[in-house]
């Protein structure tokens, strides 16, 4: 092999798994900020699914206090599709349309029908915004 082109796969090489080191990072933490991915599922993503799963499919909300949790709720998972998209943390596509598509869109759907108070409107946001879970974790999760 001559010496050039060795040198130019030794480049390309070294690029490459500069840019594969960064993706890794980036899903796990953002760039700048100490929150991870971890904490951030562990701490707001998934206890504000269950709670969402609990009020709203295994019972059905009955007086305003019920109603105020899911509207909490359903706005920190809305909130986490901003924080996932900020600080480098976008690996690709998929996180991408995970974060904005599934996550933001359903759950800013789920919100505005729990401000209506319209279980079934609720429900179906409900739904969308879960999609994210597996379509993101299937690429992203280890
Ligand atoms: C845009 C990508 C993305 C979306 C959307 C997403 N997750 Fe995650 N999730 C991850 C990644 C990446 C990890 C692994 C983090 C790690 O181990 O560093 C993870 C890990 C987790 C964990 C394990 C946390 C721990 O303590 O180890 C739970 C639970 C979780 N996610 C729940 C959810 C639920 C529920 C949803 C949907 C409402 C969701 N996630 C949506 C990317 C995502």
């Amino acid at each position: 092999m001559k010496k050039q082109t060795s040198f130019a796969l030794l480049v390309l090489l070294a690029f490459g798994a500069t840019t594969l080191m960064s993706t890794i990072a980036q899903v796990k933490k953002g760039k700048t900020r100490p929150l991870t991915t971890e904490q951030l599922m562990a701490a707001i993503v998934k206890p504000h699914m269950t709670a969402l799963k609990k009020g709203l499919v295994d019972s059905k909300p009955a007086s305003d206090e019920d109603w105020e949790k899911l509207a909490l709720s359903v706005s920190l998972l809305n909130e986490s599709s901003f924080i996932m998209m900020e600080d480098g943390r976008c690996p690709d596509q998929v996180w991408a349309d995970a974060c904005v598509k599934d996550l933001r869109e359903g759950s800013a759907s789920a919100a505005a029908a729990i401000a209506k108070k319209d279980v079934d409107a609720a429900l179906a946001g409900v739904k969308q915004l879960s999609a994210s879970c597996k379509a993101c974790h299937t690429k992203h999760k280890e």
